[in-house]
């Protein structure tokens, strides 16, 4: 770590905006604890922790309103079409102050107790515009091949998919994605319990980034998919060689044509090989079908409905969100470095799985707590050895 002798000084790898360049800023105490520096020349933070992360896009907090944060980044930043994921949670038009009782973090309530964490008042057709106003400039920071997922609930997301099927294009809706949020509830209520809430996914174009996601597959899975077992305890299925269609000119394969109307799937000296290395089984007919192995598959399929994804029992934060299918769509939308951006960020949920996965992240709200409750995390992040590559920017822009 460097030493300024003259101050007597450490430096932490801290760094303060002067004008259009950064100062590292000394200081004397060790602990690492920049707190929330104001005023004009303290209006951005740097905690670096390589030197040579200050030529890359930083990972940004950004405190304030989001239609202001996300001028900035399109303004000031020059991040236009540079953002290649978002994945959002705004409030959902509940009508509700959502506070932490002092002292009981676990106890989260609606009441007024505690301290405000955020207050969901802005409802009806003013909620839909207020949403769309910041999804506009959300479009213009995505790039050709970004993904937006914004999170919302039962009752106003329909309004928001009609809604953003207008800003995206009804061409680049992908998915209307139900995650079930917690366990059966037996409230008494006319209607049925809620258990899921909506995650709406629209690409910016047909060449979004997607890394086909693959879901392990349980004991009945294998059972109904893998029925066979070979000598060496090996779970099997097999598939025709051939499909539907008939070729000009058709191959023997082991002295036999394909079926009537149909082709060989692949190239006859292919299956030969597969033949000689064990993998073709042939029926008691005389059938050749390609032997599939279950454990050379990744999984399956992800569907469009996420039943394992329960939010936290014991929240920092009111609605925050399960961590585990956060990192399934940062995993799949978007590629390592790429930069994640989420502008209703909470407690950071989307930032930390951003950072887990090795990309880049800027996080906004207007919430102090969720601020200090984000920074904190992130902090405790970087210290990780295996994610300290990146610095993270602190920028106030509530003045
Ligand atoms: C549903 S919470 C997000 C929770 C988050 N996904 C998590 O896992 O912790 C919504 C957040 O949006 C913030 N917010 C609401 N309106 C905002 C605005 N106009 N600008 C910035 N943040 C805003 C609130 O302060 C709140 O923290």
């Amino acid at each position: 770590m460097p030493r300024d002798a003259q101050r007597g000084a450490v430096h932490h790898g801290l760094w303060v905006r002067a004008g259009a360049s950064l100062r590292p800023y000394w200081i004397r105490e060790s602990p690492l604890r920049p707190g929330f520096l104001r005023g004009a020349q303290c209006s951005a933070v740097f905690f670096i922790y390589k030197q040579s992360a200050m030529t890359a896009q930083r990972n940004l907090i950004i405190y304030g309103e989001n239609i202001r944060a996300l001028k900035y980044l399109l303004e000031e930043r020059g991040l236009k079409g540079k953002v290649d994921l978002i994945y959002t949670d705004p409030p959902f038009a509940t009508n509700i102050t959502f506070t932490v009782t002092d002292g009981r973090s676990s106890t989260i309530s609606s009441s007024s107790h505690g301290s405000v964490a955020y207050t969901d008042n802005i409802l009806g057709d003013d909620f839909v515009s207020y949403i769309r106003e910041r999804l506009l400039l959300m479009k213009e920071l995505l790039s050709e091949k970004g993904s937006i997922y914004l999170h919302t609930d039962y009752k106003i997301g329909h309004y928001l998919k009609v809604m953003m099927d207008s800003v995206f294009g009804i061409e680049n809706f992908r998915n209307d994605i139900t995650r079930i949020k917690c366990n059966p509830k037996n409230f008494k209520r006319l209607g049925y319990g809620n258990i899921k809430d909506m995650i709406l996914f629209y690409t910016k174009s047909k060449n979004a980034i997607w890394h086909e996601p693959k879901i392990p597959y349980e004991e009945a899975d294998l059972e109904r998919l893998f029925p066979k077992t070979d000598k060496d305890g090996r779970r099997y299925t097999t598939v025709p060689i051939h499909a539907p269609g008939e070729s000009n000119n058709p191959q023997k394969f082991r002295g036999m044509l394909p079926p009537k109307g149909r082709h060989w799937r692949t190239d006859v000296r292919i299956m030969e090989e597969w033949d000689d290395q064990g993998l073709i089984e042939w029926s008691a007919k005389g059938n050749p079908r390609k032997k599939i192995f279950a454990d050379e598959r990744d999984g399956k399929r992800a569907q469009d409905v996420w039943t394992d994804y329960k939010d936290p029992m014991y929240p920092v934060y009111p609605t925050e969100k399960n961590i585990g299918f956060i990192d399934l769509i940062v995993k799949t939308s978007s590629d390592p470095g790429s930069i994640v951006l989420d502008a209703f960020c909470g407690s950071g949920t989307t930032l930390e799985s951003a950072a887990r996965n090795g990309r880049r992240w800027i996080g906004i709200d207007k919430s102090p707590m969720a601020i200090e409750i984000t920074r904190k995390r992130m902090e405790a992040l970087g210290k990780e050895e295996n994610l300290s590559g990146q610095g993270t920017e602190f920028i106030d822009l509530t003045e």
